[in-house]
């Protein structure tokens, strides 16, 4: 469930590469799925599963772990599960006590409000790159021991494809791909 929002998730922010009102017709479009509560409240419960037993998976493991594709694969989990949790948190409170449509501009105005890009850029960048860094990590796994090449091919490509997506989805954020004018009231949120 959370590897098909993600997909989506990810295919609405590059959509803005044409232009930030394509952006929100995307996310116009998949909400009317993914806002539905039911599947709002399953993808919701898929995340905090995930977040608990992967922290869980990754303590029990502490001292047992040996190895550069096992500490990769439990430190881009980590970074995924303290995003998620900051990320949600952070939309369902924008959405409910700001009272703010929770579209391109909110991920966007911390970028617009200096020096709050020094914060988003790692941010965001770090969180779509562990994302892909573990979805890598689960294919070499997947691939028999003998097969070196393949099985080193099975997670380069997703963390190369991850670097340049996550790239380009910050830019695209910051207005350096195309024009951004943040609405006065998102940028509020970041002012004193
Ligand atoms: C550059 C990276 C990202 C940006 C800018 C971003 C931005 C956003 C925004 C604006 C929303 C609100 C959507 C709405 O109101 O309809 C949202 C929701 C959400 N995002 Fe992200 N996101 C990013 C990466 C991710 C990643 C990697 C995940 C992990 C799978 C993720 C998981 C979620 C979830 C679970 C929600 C809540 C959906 C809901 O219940 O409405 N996001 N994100």
């Amino acid at each position: 469930m959370i590897a098909v929002f993600a997909l989506f998730h990810i295919a609405n922010h590059l959509a803005s590469l044409g232009g930030v009102e394509t952006h929100i017709e995307f996310m116009r479009v998949a909400r009317l799925i993914y806002r539905q509560p039911v599947v709002e409240g399953l993808l919701l419960f898929c995340v905090a599963f995930q977040v608990l037993s992967g922290g869980w998976l990754f303590l029990r493991g502490l001292r047992a772990r040996r190895g550069f594709v096992p500490w990769l694969q439990a430190a881009s989990g980590a970074c995924l599960a303290l995003f998620l949790l900051i990320h949600v948190s952070a939309v369902l409170f924008g959405r409910t006590a700001l009272e703010l449509d929770t579209n391109f501009y909110f991920a966007a105005a911390g970028f617009h409000v200096p020096p709050n890009q020094f914060f988003f850029a790692p941010y965001y960048f770090l969180a779509v790159l562990a994302l892909f860094t573990h979805v890598g990590c689960a294919a070499y796994w997947g691939v028999p021991e003998d097969s070196g090449t393949t099985r080193r091919l099975a997670l380069g490509v997703p963390i190369a494809l991850g670097t340049a997506i996550s790239l380009v989805i910050v830019l695209s954020l910051a207005g350096r791909l195309q024009p951004v004018e943040v609405p006065a009231e998102y940028k509020a949120t970041y002012l004193p």
